[in-house]
């Protein structure tokens, strides 16, 4: 199966590496990256240029387009690709608002009876403080005073667009997706990604930093959260005539009075993919194939009983400013000591590997506990290095015990 990977960054090369697995998979990708290239052709077509990506898949005459990140697929890049004939995997632009516009998402929980944080209309702490829109998850505050409030609604504000204020919820995250075809809904290993930038969860949010899987005490009831919370979600969406095709993303509060949504995303996590896809016994080429085609019935996608951990490394200054042209070193040296490396921000200055982007690269080892794989991840993490390099140091800890 010749299959078009939309995307460039550490999800996508975690989506690459499991595709290119898959049954005569052929994997072409744009734009890719270094990661991808050693795994599929790469072609320099941006992943938010829907005419030039028609184009690509016309020439390659490709089976399965599949869509990596949030803004080609809020963009209607899904669509201009379906409209032409090709399957796709990936949400349209009208169901992926669920992610692009936090008013239309949470306009949809309340038709669909899934819980949520309280939008609140006046601002006083304690509240969060939201941009609208697409912010590569760095638009959220979270205010518990006065002044974190002030200068959480000036930072909102920059982004240029609405400003959305809503209940300020305690306790775990988890992120929980379900892979659908718009009917058909089946659950894949829960996530815990860590948001903020520094260990303890201190700093500003970040796109993600780490994650790890299963979530154990999540793991039995699964199947009961995809009932609460996607379900209700997909079916909302079908009977306005937006049915969502692709990977629905429910990022989950555990509070005391019970898992509550804090926002819903159309794809993948970053870098949850990472963690969860090395889980997968799966053919998931097949079964995105499958999703794509409206025919997810019957199909399952086993896990192994492993765990994983990601830990991401990211350049000096993220998430302020990313980092451009610092060579990296060690990546060899952590993939012989068995961890996974995915390419986040990354680039070829002739046939050196250099920094390109805010999150550089994405270190997962999967081992049969939390504590192993975390142990492996951080030991291949200290085999790499590149100017400025900074990570969080607390990936997992602690999360081997159900409920801690
Ligand atoms: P979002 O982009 O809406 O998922 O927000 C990013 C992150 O901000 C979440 O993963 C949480 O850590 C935090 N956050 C968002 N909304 C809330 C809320 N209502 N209460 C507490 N934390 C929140
Ligand atoms: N890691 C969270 C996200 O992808 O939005």
């Amino acid at each position: 199966m010749k299959v078009l990977l939309v995307g460039s960054g550490g999800r996508e090369h975690a989506l690459a590496w499991k595709l290119s697995r898959g049954a005569d998979a052929e994997l072409h990708a744009a734009p890719g990256n270094p990661g991808i290239a050693a795994l599929g052709e790469c072609h320099p077509v941006r992943a938010d240029d829907a005419e030039g990506l028609l184009d690509l898949a016309g020439t390659l005459d490709v089976d399965l387009v599949v869509v990596g990140p949030e803004a080609p697929l809020v963009g209607g890049v899904g669509d201009a690709l379906r409209h032409s004939g090709f399957s796709v995997f990936g949400a349209s632009a009208a169901a992926a608002r669920i992610e692009g516009s936090k008013a239309f998402a949470k306009d949809v929980m309340r038709a669909a009876g899934v819980p949520t944080a309280e939008p609140l209309s006046v601002a006083r702490p304690p509240c969060v403080v939201k941009a609208d829109g697409l912010t590569a998850g760095k638009g959220v505050f979270v205010c518990r005073t006065q002044d974190e409030l002030d200068a959480g609604l000036r930072a909102a504000a920059s982004y240029g667009g609405p400003v959305v204020i809503e209940e300020l919820l305690e306790g775990e995250e988890a992120s929980v997706f379900a892979l659908t075809d718009g009917a058909t809904a089946i659950p894949l290993p829960p996530a815990r990604d860590y948001k903020r930038i520094g260990d303890g969860g201190t700093g500003p949010n970040t796109g993600g930093m780490g994650a790890f899987a299963p979530v154990p005490e999540l793991a039995a009831e699964l199947d009961e959260l995809l009932d609460r919370f996607h379900r209700p979600v997909l079916a909302e969406l079908a009977a306005r005539g937006k049915p969502f095709v692709g990977v629905l993303f429910a990022g989950l509060m555990l509070t005391d009075d019970g898992p509550k949504v804090l926002e819903f995303n159309c794809r993948f996590g970053d870098p949850e993919a990472q963690t969860i896809l090395p889980l997968l016994d799966a053919d998931v080429l097949a079964a995105l194939a499958a999703a794509a085609g409206g025919d997810l019935a019957g199909v399952e996608l086993p896990a192994s009983d492993d765990a994983a951990v990601t830990v991401v490394l990211a350049a000096g200054d993220y998430p302020e400013r990313g980092d451009a042209g610092s060579p990296i070193e060690g990546v060899e040296d952590a993939q012989a000591a068995g961890a996974l490396v995915f390419h986040a921000g990354t680039a070829l200055r002739g046939d050196r590997l250099v920094t390109s982007g805010g999150r550089i690269l994405d270190v997962t080892a999967v081992a049969a506990t939390l504590d192993d794989a975390r142990t492996r991840a951080y030991q291949a993490a200290d085999l790499i290095s590149f100017a400025g390099m900074r990570y969080r140091s607390d990936i997992a800890a602690g999360a081997t015990r159900v409920g801690a």
